[in-house]
């Protein structure tokens, strides 16, 4: 079956359309800057926009910067707060006219990389996390998802980990390779000291440098970047709406 992936980021929007039983991407990738004020009606907006561009009139999933309970919004990091209780999924349904499942987005990421990417047939606990403009978590133990996690949003050194140590920090402050690989593992430390995972996969936006860094990661369990990297989110989210309730 075919599914329009949607992958929403704090940064970007992007879509591809996807065979959900192979995982495989079935068309060139699709993506628009996320408009600004990162809104509900801008963000729609933008959604139709790339539903447009592919023709589509069949199912979408979309995955969503924020953790979603029933189709609802309740946080807002990298989005505009006015997000928070909206119903993501009716907005965009209406917007679209297509019957729109919603799911977080590191969630979805992480449904692709257990199902179709280096989680795959692996048993055990295991924790996705993206680096871009935040820091996404999703938790999987035998495969099955523990939804909206938000560890990104634990407090190091002060603050919220996501602005210490996400890739949109590694920018805006400039950090060297090490600096950025240290600021990783003091996070990385944290999130074994809590979960003990047998396996971490790294993915979102910064993994795409993962030869830069990755070599200077240090990890008790076993640590993978991403193997669909940046497409993970787009396969995830389509894949998602054949275990939606
Ligand atoms: C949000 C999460 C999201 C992550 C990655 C965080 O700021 O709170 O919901 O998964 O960014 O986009």
């Amino acid at each position: 079956m075919e599914v329009l992936g949607i992958d929403i980021g704090g940064s970007g929007m992007k879509g591809a359309v996807v065979n959900v039983e192979t995982g495989k991407m079935l068309s060139e990738r699709y993506r628009v800057s996320t408009p600004q004020p990162a809104n509900p009606q801008n963000m729609a907006e933008a959604l139709r926009g790339i539903v447009r561009h592919f023709g589509w009139s069949g199912q979408i999933g979309c995955g969503f910067p924020a953790a979603i309970l029933h189709g609802v919004a309740k946080t807002a990091a990298n989005i505009d707060d006015s997000w928070i209780g909206t119903n993501v999924e009716k907005l965009f349904s209406k917007t679209t006219n297509c019957l729109v499942k919603v799911i977080n987005d590191v969630d979805a990421a992480g449904l692709a990389e257990v199902h179709f990417g280096v989680g795959k047939n692996v048993r055990g606990s295991i924790i996705m996390i993206t680096l871009g403009t935040g820091i996404g978590t999703a938790l999987f133990i035998d495969g099955m998802l523990y939804p909206n996690t938000e560890l990104g949003h634990i407090i190091m050194n002060g603050m919220d980990a996501e602005h210490y140590t996400s890739n949109e920090t590694r920018k805006t402050q400039n950090l060297d390779w090490d600096e950025w690989a240290q600021r990783i593992n003091e996070y990385l430390a944290y999130m074994e000291a809590l979960f003990w995972p047998d396996l971490i996969i790294i993915g979102g936006g910064g993994s795409k440098y993962h030869e830069h860094f990755f070599h200077k990661l240090k990890t008790q369990a076993e640590i993978k970047p991403a193997h669909l990297l940046n497409e993970a989110g787009i396969i995830g989210s389509a894949f998602y709406t054949t275990v939606a309730h």
